[in-house]
């Protein structure tokens, strides 16, 4: 049986989540949301611009109101950003509405493609161990979502093949 609930991408930075959110909502013939982008939209600025005119305490504000109103949709996969799940609101909605996934893989995975990125103003500044300890403290919450997909051995194809089908028969 078809689910009706949103499907809620969760996880690091650099975990996928826009990237198989996109294809996923075209298999499943769902609207993709990309919370980020809502926020930049919005604001008419870019993440990072938003960090460094305003702060992070500005940053998160927004991204509750805008995760609460596009969580709130129907028939959509949400993309959320790294930090939208350890927001209490924000992962009480995803539990009323969405099915969350998260995308999990080894830090070193994640560490490196943060040090690949340029436009992750968290974690410009961050050291290794200081992004192994946030995906510490962030695992915790993380781990309160419905599915956990351990992506390490999977290929994209694979991982959006997993969640449908979890997606599919929920
Ligand atoms: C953040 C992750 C980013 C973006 C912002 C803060 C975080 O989203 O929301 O830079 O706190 O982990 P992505 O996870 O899509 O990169």
């Amino acid at each position: 049986m078809k689910s009706n609930k949103n499907i809620v991408l969760i996880g690091m930075m650099g975990s996928g989540k826009s990237s198989i959110g996109k294809i996923l909502s075209k298999k499943l013939k769902l609207t993709f949301i990309d919370i980020d982008q809502k926020i930049e939209e919005s604001e008419n600025s870019k993440i990072s611009e938003i960090f460094s005119k305003y702060g992070e305490h500005y940053f998160r504000k927004i991204e509750e109101k805008i995760s609460l109103k596009y969580l709130n949709s129907e028939n959509s996969v949400i993309s959320l950003g790294g930090g939208g799940f350890i927001n209490a609101s924000i992962r009480k909605m995803c539990k009323k509405n969405c099915l969350s996934f998260w995308l999990d893989w080894k830090n070193e995975t994640i560490v490196e493609r943060i040090f690949k990125s340029k436009k992750r103003p968290l974690a410009i500044n961050l050291t290794k161990g200081q992004i192994n300890n946030l995906i510490k403290e962030r695992s915790k919450f993380y781990s309160l979502s419905n599915h956990r997909i351990n992506c390490n051995k999977l290929d994209k194809v694979e991982i959006i093949n997993k969640i449908s089908d979890i997606y599919e028969y929920e």
